[in-house]
């Protein structure tokens, strides 16, 4: 296919991991479409997004945040959803989900913060982590949000809180399930070996001790088995082990009124690559909680705290081609850098790659696309088969929505880039691109250096 012709009604034509309709508009990914040659997101053309906002450049497909929180609540009709606002703390984010009545998983008073501003009530938040300061647990009393506890010596530096403050504060602890949920290790937080939650042998014996604190009411049990998670049996097998608990639990006389499970539910960031549906989520999950709640005589809430599947797939990060070099490589050098996308640098993740100007069926050369950081690492794909790619190309980096943004630095001292959000075809700014007086903030010169 020639750049910019379309081809006739009714054609199918098969890209990399994009399945081509010929009428007017095509699909690649379900929300993601080819006009005239152009990729296109939630109705707008990225080049003309590229144009009109500069690069790199966060797009955000409003539409679809939308549907997969949707498609989260269809699943867990009867939990509460709880969306981890780590892995995308955008205010308009978090604003549309408290719109659309999502609780928060939040992981540090920065995040609550931002939650509550969003409007997401305190009823619905639950504030974890495995090293608060004090500060955050007395914010968290304060302000009367859940606590998830991750050691005895935050149990008690949180009672003391509470009663000094007259407060009684409802927690859950965090339980290391020893679970191993067959992802990359640095996102693995179950095992016996993480650094997060209290090993299960020693839950109960936790409640006992809550139970006797003041300013602390034991009010449910929470777990995390990690993220970006492809199988669904490591669900089922967390909650085979908490339920195991909440008898336990249940049998010293604690009425627990909560079970999160937190998430960690994988998308499909590669070709070919099954994952399980947020109804295949459900159906490791709810058939052994139901069945383990009706038999004990309790009806605790079900609370999960999806982050990746929410936010994943909505949006891309378009850069601009600054420089193609033929070396031991065909390197592209790129004005995004690891600074605004870390996975790839992090974890070895994978991004789909298009040119968003030429969005072509076939390959022609094999290019590895990298970032201006002066780091060897800075690399977000490798040896991958695309359309011939000159200077001034724009690149999509597909599925950024999740831990892209909110991982993002300056390192290198490159500001940060804008965030726009689509709908309809209309495109509004939701962050600005930094400028350059950014990297003074909050700095300042000792009289000698004057
Ligand atoms: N709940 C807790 C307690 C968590 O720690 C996390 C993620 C979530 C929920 C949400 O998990 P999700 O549904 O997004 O898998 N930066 C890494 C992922 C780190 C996940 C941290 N915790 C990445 O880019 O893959």
């Amino acid at each position: 296919m020639e750049k910019g012709r379309l081809c006739s009604p009714g054609k199918k034509i098969s890209y990399n991991i994009i399945s081509v309709n010929c009428a007017a508009m095509f699909t690649i990914k379900d929300h993601l479409e080819i006009r005239n040659n152009h990729l296109v997101i939630g109705g707008a053309d990225t080049t003309v997004l590229a144009e009109q906002f500069g690069t790199p450049l966060y797009v955000t497909n409003e539409s679809r945040v939308i549907s997969n929180f949707s498609a989260y609540r269809t699943a867990f009709p009867d939990a509460h959803i709880y969306y981890a606002a780590k892995a995308n703390g955008s205010f308009a984010i978090l604003r549309m989900l408290a719109r659309q009545g999502a609780g928060a998983d939040v992981f540090s008073f920065g995040e609550l913060y931002m939650a509550l501003l969003a409007g997401i009530p305190p009823q619905k938040i639950l504030f974890n982590g495995n090293s608060k300061t004090d500060f955050e647990l007395q914010k968290a009393v304060e302000i009367g949000i859940k606590v998830s506890v991750d050691s005895l010596d935050e149990l008690h530096t949180l009672s003391k809180i509470a009663d000094s403050l007259g407060k009684i504060v409802e927690i859950a602890f965090r339980v290391n399930p020893d679970v191993s949920p067959k992802t990359h290790p640095k996102i693995s937080t179950g095992l016996k070996t993480s650094k997060f939650g209290i090993p299960s042998g020693e839950v109960v014996d936790a409640y006992k001790e809550a139970d006797k604190l003041g300013g602390i009411t034991p009010g449910g049990i929470h777990c995390h088995i990690g993220s970006q998670i492809l199988d669904t049996a490591p669900f089922t097998e967390a909650t085979q082990k908490m339920m195991d608990l909440v008898e336990k639990i249940t049998g010293i006389g604690i009425n627990l009124k909560f079970v999160d499970m937190g998430s960690g539910l994988g998308i499909p960031y590669e070709k070919g690559i099954k994952v399980p549906t947020p109804r295949e989520h459900a159906k490791a999950i709810l058939p052994v909680f139901e069945e383990r709640t009706r038999a004990l005589g309790i009806s605790p809430k079900l609370i999960l705290e999806p982050g990746r599947f929410i936010v994943g797939d909505t949006t891309i990060l378009l850069t601009r081609v600054n420089t193609v070099k033929k070396a031991a490589k065909n390197f592209v050098g790129v004005d995004a850098g690891f600074n605004l996308l870390v996975r790839p640098a992090m974890y070895d993740s994978y991004h789909h790659v298009v040119v968003a100007n030429n969005v072509k069926s076939q390959g022609e050369d094999t290019y590895t696309i990298v970032g201006p950081i002066c780091e060897t690492g800075d690399i977000f794909a490798k040896d991958r088969t695309l359309p011939q790619i000159e200077k001034n190309d724009i690149l999509a980096l597909l599925d950024a929505g999740a831990y892209g943004f909110s991982m993002s630095s300056q390192y290198n001292g490159r500001p940060r880039c804008a965030e726009v959000l689509v709908k309809d075809g209309e495109a509004d700014i939701i962050r600005s691109r930094e400028d350059f007086e950014v990297l003074l903030n909050g700095q300042k010169l000792p009289a000698r250096l004057m």
